[in-house]
């Protein structure tokens, strides 16, 4: 058939167009009346679905109702949690009704304290509140544009790709820059060379942080000359920061009991810890953060190690606990789970003695569990249908086989 006969038909039901109302031509595609209607019914079908649960004016941007959210999903860090609740909630607020002759400024988030202990679960529970896309990135493999390794925008494109590809739905996202105390001003006589990892990443972050435009490959990926660009302006971009700043205690006991480290410094005294809840801007840049940056993050969050009380909710009580998702994947093999108390008390301490916080719990059930799991079908064939793990078992887990 000719392109020129082929266009008399509709090209979705083949219907001749003196059948039907109208039909209309394209370059080499036709389509008829009917075709068009029944496209906009379904697309009318669709919306009436899916809008819903997608529009933001859903979104609650209110501190109480966020942190109700964060209180099923995250354990203790009760401070943190409604600071960081209000933080959100202005920030959105912010964003999503902007007003006409006022300037307020951006106010990003840093959250800092020990490994495992809910800085990313925090973040992360955020953006689903919220449902704005999300994206965690690392900061020791950002580097700054023209040296070897991601360079700061990079981000922004994983931010993209999280969006679906939609730029101004990123526009909206959140970046969680994880171990940003990594990226640290080193001490002044280590930095006489060119300081790559450190203060340049900060100054490139800064940027990005503060609101710039930033052009990136339309298609995701790496830059390369001649690609399609796409441009995506970071101002409205929330930006948390997370690291565990290791040391900073001491700066901050040290300030607070008028110590200097150095000749003459009571060494009693700068042993005295002091408390990450009492940090400020000052501290941060002793510890190698530039000025400008911290400056940026007006929101600073601080959260504690867990305890043996909180470690056994997030193992049992929590929304999503590790514990429920064994169960469950050992009932696909019909063979139920149950832990005694002895043996969830002792998995909580070898984390404490560990000091993994809470992300040791998954290593610790993970290995109590691997040899029963190996050995499934060997149960199955037995009749075995309850597995119940003791104290004993979490001191000396069975050997596979
Ligand atoms: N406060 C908490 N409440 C519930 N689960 C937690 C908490 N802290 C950590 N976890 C668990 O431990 C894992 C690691 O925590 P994460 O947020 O990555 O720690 P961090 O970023 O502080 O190192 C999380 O995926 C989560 O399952
Ligand atoms: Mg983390």
């Amino acid at each position: 058939m000719t392109l020129e006969n082929k266009l008399i038909y509709c090209s979705f039901c083949n219907t001749h167009k003196d059948k039907v109302k109208k039909l209309i031509v394209g370059d080499d595609v036709a389509i008829c009346s009917d075709c068009i209607e029944l496209c906009t019914n379904l697309i009318e079908d669709e919306n009436s679905v899916t809008e819903p649960q997608t529009k933001e004016e859903e979104v609650q941007y209110d501190p109480a109702s966020i942190k109700e959210y964060l209180d099923v999903h995250v354990v203790g860090q009760d401070s943190a949690k409604t600071v960081l609740s209000v933080a959100i909630a202005n920030h959105y607020k912010r964003i999503t009704y902007p007003p006409k002759d006022l300037d307020i400024q951006k106010g990003n988030v840093l959250i800092v304290g020990p490994t495992g202990s809910g800085k990313t679960l925090l973040a992360k529970t955020v953006a689903k509140y919220l449902k704005v896309p999300f994206v965690v990135a690392d900061a020791t493999s950002l580097t700054e544009a023209g040296y070897v390794g991601d360079d700061v925008e990079s981000m922004i494109s994983m931010l993209v790709n999280a969006a679906g590809g939609n730029p101004r739905l990123a526009e909206r996202g959140i970046v969680f820059v994880d171990e940003i105390d990594k990226i640290a001003r080193r001490s002044e006589s280590t930095s006489i060379t060119r300081d790559v990892s450190g203060e340049g990443v900060q100054q490139a972050l800064l940027k990005l942080v503060e609101g710039t435009v930033c052009r990136i490959p339309s298609g995701g990926g790496r830059k390369h000359p001649g690609g399609d660009m796409m441009e995506v302006d970071t101002k409205n971009i929330l930006f948390i920061s997370g690291g565990a700043f290791v040391g900073l205690k001491d700066l901050i006991g040290n300030r607070k009991n008028g110590t200097t480290i150095g000749f003459g410094a009571d060494i009693k005294d700068s042993k005295k810890e002091g408390d990450l809840s009492e940090v400020t801007p000052d501290d941060l840049t002793k510890y190698g953060m530039i000025p400008e940056f911290i400056g940026r993050f007006t929101t600073t969050v601080s959260i504690k190690e867990l305890n043996k009380e909180e470690l056994l909710r997030v193992l049992t009580g929590v929304k999503n606990n590790y514990i429920d998702q064994y169960k469950y994947l050992l009932s696909i093999d019909n063979i139920k789970l149950e832990f005694t108390e002895g043996a969830l008390e002792q998995i909580v301490e070898n984390c404490l003695t560990l000091k993994t916080g809470a992300r040791g719990l998954h290593t610790e059930i993970e290995r109590c569990l691997m040899p029963h799991m190996f050995n499934t079908k060997k149960y199955r064939e037995n009749n075995v249908i309850e597995i119940n793990i003791t104290r004993e078992q979490v001191l000396k887990p069975k050997s596979l086989i």
